[in-house]
């Protein structure tokens, strides 16, 4: 280096050179990211090993700066593992102060290892390789949650409850059925996620600051050194565009949708007036002011923290919406909200999945009394009269009378004698209990896709074959 050369250096920043004032200290902050994108440090250091190390089988790089950075790199790692590393806010982000450290460990190859390379890609490639084990995680949670509810459709495959619509009970259905509606909620959260990756799993390094660059490097070899399909084809697209990091938010908004779902039916089975589940005491909280509450708190918050996912959806919407290419510094705002998503939804499905697996009781009786209130069977009742010969439409008329006088009566449809049912059509027999029962009503919706416990059976078992060829 010439002296010239050496005075530019003496600078705090890489860019200090051509600035004639130092940064403003609140510009300093505002501009920041190191306190929250430092989470992605070792797939910093990852993909500046990979780039590296191309570099020097295209003869960029000598043999002996590559033998540096990784020297300098593993001793970084070992820093920051040990909690000993010091982040400074004055380097901005986990590029600078990765790079600075390995420039005071390791001298000029460390200064080198930037070559061919931006920020704009660097930061890009190292987003697509934390989400990229963020979905591998967060789908083994999102399994755990879904065998749990498979064990608890296997146990419960022919405990009857009331099926509801518009919250007034309709049909009967058994609590199996019901936890293997949410399983295939969660099936399909699982595939749009896998989908997601396919996408995230693309390379942006080599797009360089935006155009590419001028070295002779080998992109496709650093794609696969660090398992990506496929290189981005497009250099400005690979700095700017983050619809990889959208298109996982979205993912995660309907997954939390659904927990929501769940979490909304949890609390009124909770609701001592209904009674179907008890939840165990410490997925519960208590009052500071009366003695007797016990609270569903778990999913109320989870809830609650739908409307925070599906805030930072919107974040990351309203972020991209009207940036003109190629990357702006408005990206870094893709952080937060990414990194909460994944927080929020790996923290719910972990304790949902626990909370399935060992922490409901299903109060069977609680469910029966609900049936045994609600009419349940009066479709039952038509389907009877049907096959009897009424058309349809009648034998909804005849049965809503017959509805009508057992609740003047205060009773279920069973408890009608046959001569009073007879008064409402003279084909009803003797052979209408077995009808009016809840067991027979959830026999006979017996086919693919029905409550009937034998088909619940079965499609828990299948559920399980899914669930075994995925993972
Ligand atoms: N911290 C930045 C980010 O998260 C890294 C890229 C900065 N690039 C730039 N040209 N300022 O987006």
């Amino acid at each position: 280096m010439t002296e010239p050369e050496s005075a530019a250096l003496e600078r705090q920043y890489t860019w200090d050179a051509r600035f004639s004032e130092p940064v403003d200290a609140l510009v300093q902050r505002y501009t920041a990211s190191v306190g929250f994108d430092r989470r992605m440090w070792r797939q910093d250091i990852r993909a500046s090993l990979a780039h590296a190390r191309m570099l020097a089988r295209q003869g960029i790089l000598s043999g002996a700066d590559l033998a540096d950075i990784e020297r300098g790199m593993a001793t970084i790692t070992a820093e920051i593992e040990a909690g000993r590393f010091v982040w400074s806010t004055e380097l901005e982000d986990v590029h600078f102060n990765i790079e600075k450290r390995l420039t005071a460990l390791v001298g000029d190859a460390g200064k080198r290892l930037h070559t061919g390379r931006s920020r704009n890609d660097q930061v890009a490639t190292d987003i697509r390789l934390y989400l990229r084990d963020a979905i591998d995680a967060i789908r083994c949670l999102l399994a755990d949650l879904q065998r749990a509810l498979v064990t608890l459709a296997e146990r419960e495959a022919a405990t009857p409850m009331p099926g509801f619509t518009h919250l007034q009970v309709a049909q009967p259905v058994t609590f199996g059925h019901h936890m293997l509606a949410y399983f295939e909620m969660f099936a399909r959260d699982a595939e749009r996620l896998d989908d997601c990756r396919r996408r995230v799993n693309r390379l942006p390094l080599g797009a360089a600051a935006l155009a590419g660059t001028t070295y002779p490097i080998d992109r496709a070899a650093v794609a696969a050194e660090l398992g990506f399909e496929a290189i981005a084809a497009n250099s400005l697209d690979a700095v700017s565009d983050r619809d990889f990091a959208i298109e996982f938010c979205a993912a995660a908004a309907l997954l939390m949708t659904h927990i929501s779902r769940l979490a909304e039916e949890l609390v009124l089975w909770m609701n001592p007036r209904i009674g179907f589940v008890r939840i165990a005491d410490r997925f519960c909280t208590g009052s500071s002011i009366m003695p007797q509450k016990k609270n569903p708190d778990v999913p109320e918050l989870a809830r609650g923290k739908t409307g925070r996912v599906t805030g930072h959806l919107m974040a990351l919407l309203l972020l991209m919406k009207a940036q003109p290419l190629a990357y702006n510094k408005d990206n870094q705002e893709d952080k937060e909200p990414l990194f909460d998503t994944i927080d929020t939804v790996s923290d719910t499905l972990r304790i949902f999945a626990d909370m399935l697996a060992s922490g409901i009781r299903v109060q069977a009786e609680a469910m029966q009394a609900a049936l045994a209130e609600g009419f349940a069977t009066a479709t039952d009742l038509a389907d009877y009269l049907v096959r009897k010969g009424l058309p349809f439409r009648d034998a909804h008329a005849v049965v809503g009378s017959v509805v009508k006088a057992a609740e003047a009566r205060g009773v279920d449809l069973s408890g009608l004698s046959l001569a009073e049912l007879q008064a409402f059509s003279p084909r009803i027999e003797e052979d209408v209990f077995a009808i009016l029962a809840v067991a027979g009503s959830l026999a006979a919706r017996n086919h693919p896709g029905g409550t009937a416990p034998a088909q619940v059976r079965a499609a828990a078992a299948a559920a399980r074959q899914r669930l075994a060829a995925a993972s």
